[in-house]
């Protein structure tokens, strides 16, 4: 049994130690494929392998195609818009996330980029304080519930808003619940995304929503560019020049948004909210044993291409 790891960006050597740990006691093999560059490497790689770890790296029909001998794909991460499920499912392969493996990590760095913001990118000026603002978790699932967490530390006032979350949730963790996306916008001084990419949330963070933002609306993106309305939200930061945008997720329009709004806009240069030591022992061994509890036992717990 031939266990692939394709990362195009490596999780910490510490969590591939312990990937091969699992995948050894299991009596299978370990095969790395790191920071490729060609989408070629990984259809060779693919060729023998039984088994599939991968972060944001694309698994499409072609890569299937190529994978043989693969019964199961598992995105070590919460996202898995970057598999074509469909696809999987016509070529009998299980395909898992890890649900909640990475979430504080990616809460850590929603936070380190809102107080980045507030105090104008350590550029010296006076900037302002999160404590006693009000902060909208746009989707309460795990990231937002770790966001939640860490910015009541900072003494921040949490609204949320999710259609598929019940209030219970959120009123136990000391969040206030509000019932449209509308809503969230309106009431709170920062947004943080926490919505996946699908076809319904695709370019719905929009000119119309986020231009309901009250005085100085900062808006932190630690979920996908695809759910933002790149040429709606330039509009708006060209009309509403107290609006700052923050995003651990380049935007196509990265190069416009930088020569625009010079000391309102800030993008990482590489999508690291998950990239901790921590988050990458946590989803690359919690892959590693989901693979063997697979092959060995038939458990489909995470499989997110059932039905
Ligand atoms: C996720 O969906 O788990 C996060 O976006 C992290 O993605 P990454 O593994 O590519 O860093």
């Amino acid at each position: 049994m031939k266990v692939l790891v394709a990362t195009e960006k490596p999780f910490a050597k510490v969590a591939v130690d312990g990937i091969r740990e699992v995948v050894k006691a299991a009596g299978y093999e370990l095969a790395l494929l790191e920071k490729y560059t060609e989408k070629q490497q990984l259809l060779n790689a693919v060729a023998d392998a039984d088994a599939l770890i991968i972060r944001s790296d694309i698994v499409d029909a072609e890569v299937l195609d190529a994978a043989k001998q693969l019964k199961i794909v598992v995105r070590a991460g919460a996202g898995y818009d970057n598999i074509d499920l469909a696809a999987a499912t016509a070529h009998n392969v299980v395909a898992m996330n890890t649900p909640g493996q990475n979430s504080n990590a990616v809460a850590e760095l929603a936070l380190g980029l809102m107080v980045f913001a507030v105090r104008n990118f350590y550029n010296g000026t006076s900037g302002t304080e999160l404590k006693g603002k009000k902060l909208g978790i746009h989707a309460f699932g795990n990231v937002g519930r770790n966001v939640a967490r860490v910015a009541q530390g900072f003494g921040m006032e949490c609204y949320a808003y999710d259609a598929y979350c019940p209030d219970e949730a959120m009123l136990s963790a000391d969040v206030k619940p509000v019932h449209s996306a509308e809503e969230l916008y309106k009431t709170c001084d920062v947004v943080s995304l926490h919505i996946p990419a699908t076809p319904e949330t695709k370019n719905s963070i929009n000119h119309d929503l986020v231009g309901l933002m009250p005085k100085g609306g900062l808006l932190v993106n630690t979920a996908r560019k695809e759910v933002i309305d790149e040429e709606g939200l330039i509009v708006l930061m060209q009309e509403r020049p107290d609006i700052k945008y923050v995003t651990d997720i380049m935007p196509v329009a990265d190069a416009k948004f930088k020569t625009l709004f010079e000391g309102r806009y800030f993008a990482t240069p590489k999508k690291m909210g998950a990239q901790t030591a921590e988050a990458n022992i946590n989803a690359g061994i919690a892959a590693a044993k989901q693979i063997v509890d697979f092959i060995e036992n038939g458990n489909t717990r995470f499989q997110v291409n059932k039905g």
